[in-house]
């Protein structure tokens, strides 16, 4: 049996990273995204007098909205709180809060900076928490993305993903997504910008068959590429190098010249949001805008698919 398959289901039913999930959990939830968008009422009643904790450190327009138009769709109540307000770590600690909330609702959404404080929160939780974007990972936003690929493609297996940019939290997560997916993954940035080593490796060991290539070359990694995927350069919480990043990522662009290295029929994907101009050129952007706005539709129907999954009992 595959390596991949014999990785263990959700662990205590967190999405904290995406390596809490297995191959067989990826394409559940991949299904179940494709049937919610077909019947976005099915459902409807699973989170019916159940409340979710939304926690947002950093900013969000898609994550924050999706959750909560989905949570209500699936007939709960999402309860949104800015991180201010509870100030983790200094009016009270992680766990206190983690065993309080598990006593109110029925899942814990965070976006923070420190991947370490949502694993705390998960440890401590008795309900599941699910990442929403740390320094590190962003796995709801790498699932919708595997899901948008499925739909352009109708296949997952084989594909050829690049990701030109930062090797920052969604570079991460995809590296992850893209191992458990069978989707062979380039990734091209700038000296000192790469994803942390141990995702690479931990990809590697999910599924050592399909190629992982980091290279500095942003037009070797597009050659035979399906799809183009880039993300801002520099990310929430780093605005202070926004323009030392500007130089540095100048030539880590998504333009035509890029384009033209990539499969005749190859997409862009962008997660949002975006600096027309730096990562993306306008123009391509304006090409594959109804791409990267079904990619970001997805995100609603994905969020749905994964509390469906994380809360079934
Ligand atoms: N892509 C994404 O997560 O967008 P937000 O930061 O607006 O939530
Ligand atoms: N890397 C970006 C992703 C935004 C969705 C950030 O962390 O700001």
């Amino acid at each position: 049996m595959a390596k991949t398959q014999k990785r263990k289901s959700i662990k205590k039913n967190n999405l904290v990273s995406m390596s809490d999930i297995s191959q067989d959990d990826l394409f559940q939830i991949i299904n179940l995204t494709k049937k919610i968008k077909a019947k976005p009422l099915l459902k409807s009643g699973f989170l019916k007098n159940k409340s979710i904790a939304l926690i947002f450190a950093k900013p969000s327009l898609r994550t924050r909205v999706s959750f909560e138009v989905g949570i209500r769709e699936l007939g709960g109540q999402a309860i949104t709180i800015k991180m201010d307000e509870i100030s983790v770590g200094i009016r009270e600690n992680v766990e206190d809060i983690a065993n309080v909330l598990s006593r109110y609702v029925s899942a814990i959404v965070i976006r923070t900076y420190e991947q370490n404080q949502i694993e705390d929160l998960g440890k401590f939780s008795s309900v599941p928490v699910i990442n929403g974007l740390s320094n590190e990972e962003h796995p709801c936003q790498v699932i919708a993305d595997l899901f948008t690929l499925s739909e352009v493609f109708g296949k997952l297996s084989g594909l050829k993903l690049t990701y030109v940019g930062d090797g920052n939290n969604v570079a991460q997560s995809l590296l992850l997504a893209c191992a458990l997916a069978n989707v062979n993954i380039s990734i091209a940035c700038p000296k000192k910008y790469e994803p942390k080593l141990i995702f690479l490796e931990k990809a590697k060991e999910i599924n050592p068959r399909i190629k992982i290539e980091l290279t500095n070359d942003p037009r070797l990694a597009a050659k035979g590429a399906n799809a183009l995927y880039t993300d801002v350069w520099t990310s929430m919480g780093q605005e202070k190098e926004q323009e030392k990043r500007k130089k540095i990522f100048a030539s880590y662009q998504i333009n035509d010249g890029l384009l033209s290295c990539a499969n005749k029929n190859a997409i862009v994907l962008h997660c949002l949001p975006a600096h027309k101009g730096q990562e993306i050129t306008g123009k391509v952007f304006e090409r594959f805008s109804s791409i990267i706005y079904q990619q970001a539709e997805n995100r609603l129907h994905a969020q749905k698919a994964i509390l469906l999954k994380l809360l079934d009992k």
